[in-house]
């Protein structure tokens, strides 16, 4: 029995171990990686209770939680609020948080100082959009000692702008160039790479020719691990509903029916019930009945009272 409730608090404090990055790059070749988003406090414990392995505070927040039509307009500001609740919700996970369009894009100096402000809210490291093109930034985010993943394959802050959403790596051209960006990143030091909208031959190529892991979506099952975004998997967000998206329950038709029967109880008056209400002790519901009666009867027999001042600016006339 007591071996029993040993080994209990044993696994209990070994499943709440925080997970570093170095647990997660150790992860390839041995347990496949699973990958959420989460933007607030509630779900983010949620994730975080179902032993999810990375949460990550996406910029598609901006879409799922803020209702902008790309990931483009979201800024620090939102980004920062929705990491911090991410880390007050979370105990386990790793949280990576996206770094949003113009977050990075200046200079090195500004990428540095914004990638700091994530960790200080709470964050175990930051995702960048980009490859060669933003090495440098990356580097330096890296030197100040913080972890960073990075983003290949279709790029939704800038891919949008150029071609649309398109699927990635689907020529012999564009997959080579994808690989060579891959090896860059992880010369640079990323500790793992997400591939997004890669063709599946694509990508598991990169993942084969990595040390670090690799993050899919839409890239077919050969990665290292697997990302989605929690509104979409819940059914919760249907403005765009990609191929690669997989539905697990419907959350807005379990929210709008919950919330309807609410409507119908208030409206019939089954809800509150005695049960959701406060009562007084019957002994001072007593003394409350005695003390409004002496009231009552105090004003019945006083003098009418006299009328109410006038405004003051009627009392200024009359002076
Ligand atoms: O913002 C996000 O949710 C992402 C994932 C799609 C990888 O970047």
């Amino acid at each position: 029995m007591t071996s029993n409730n040993n080994n209990n608090n044993k696994n209990k404090k070994t499943a709440l171990k925080k997970l570093v990055v170095n647990d997660i790059v150790s992860m390839k070749n041995n347990e496949k990686i699973s990958v959420i988003t989460s933007y607030d406090y509630w779900s983010a414990k949620i994730c975080d209770n179902t032993g999810i392995d990375i949460i990550l505070v996406g910029d598609s927040g901006g879409m799922v939680m803020l209702g902008y039509n790309s990931t483009v307009p979201v800024n620090m500001k939102e980004m920062l609020i929705f990491s911090r609740a991410v880390s007050v919700g979370t105990k386990r996970s790793l949280i990576v948080s996206d770094m949003p369009f113009g977050s990075y894009q200046i200079d090195i100096k500004h990428a540095v100082k914004n990638a700091i402000r994530f960790i200080k809210s709470g964050s175990d490291a930051v995702k960048l959009e980009g490859g060669i093109e933003i090495i440098d930034r990356i580097k330096a985010i890296i030197e100040v000692g913080i972890p960073v993943m990075g983003h290949i394959g279709l790029k939704p802050q800038t891919t949008k702008l150029w071609e649309g959403y398109k699927v990635q790596g689907n020529t012999a051209v564009r997959g080579s160039q994808l690989l060579r960006e891959a090896i860059e990143l992880e010369k640079t030091g990323v500790f793992a790479i997400v591939l997004e909208m890669v063709t599946s031959e694509v990508a598991e190529l990169i993942s084969k020719s990595l040390k670090i892991p690799t993050i899919g979506i839409g890239s077919g099952p050969h990665c290292d691990g697997q990302v989605l975004v929690l509104h979409d998997m819940l059914n919760l967000y249907d403005n765009i509903k990609p191929r690669f998206v997989k539905t697990y329950t419907n959350l807005s038709e379990v929210i709008l029916n919950a919330i309807q029967s609410y409507i119908i109880d208030v409206k019939t008056g089954k809800f509150p019930e005695e049960k959701h209400s406060y009562k007084i002790e019957d002994k001072e519901y007593e003394r409350l009945v005695k003390t409004i009666k002496k009231i009552q009867k105090k004003s019945h027999s006083r003098p009418a009272p006299p009328p109410p001042p006038p405004p003051i600016s009627e009392k200024r006339k009359n002076d």
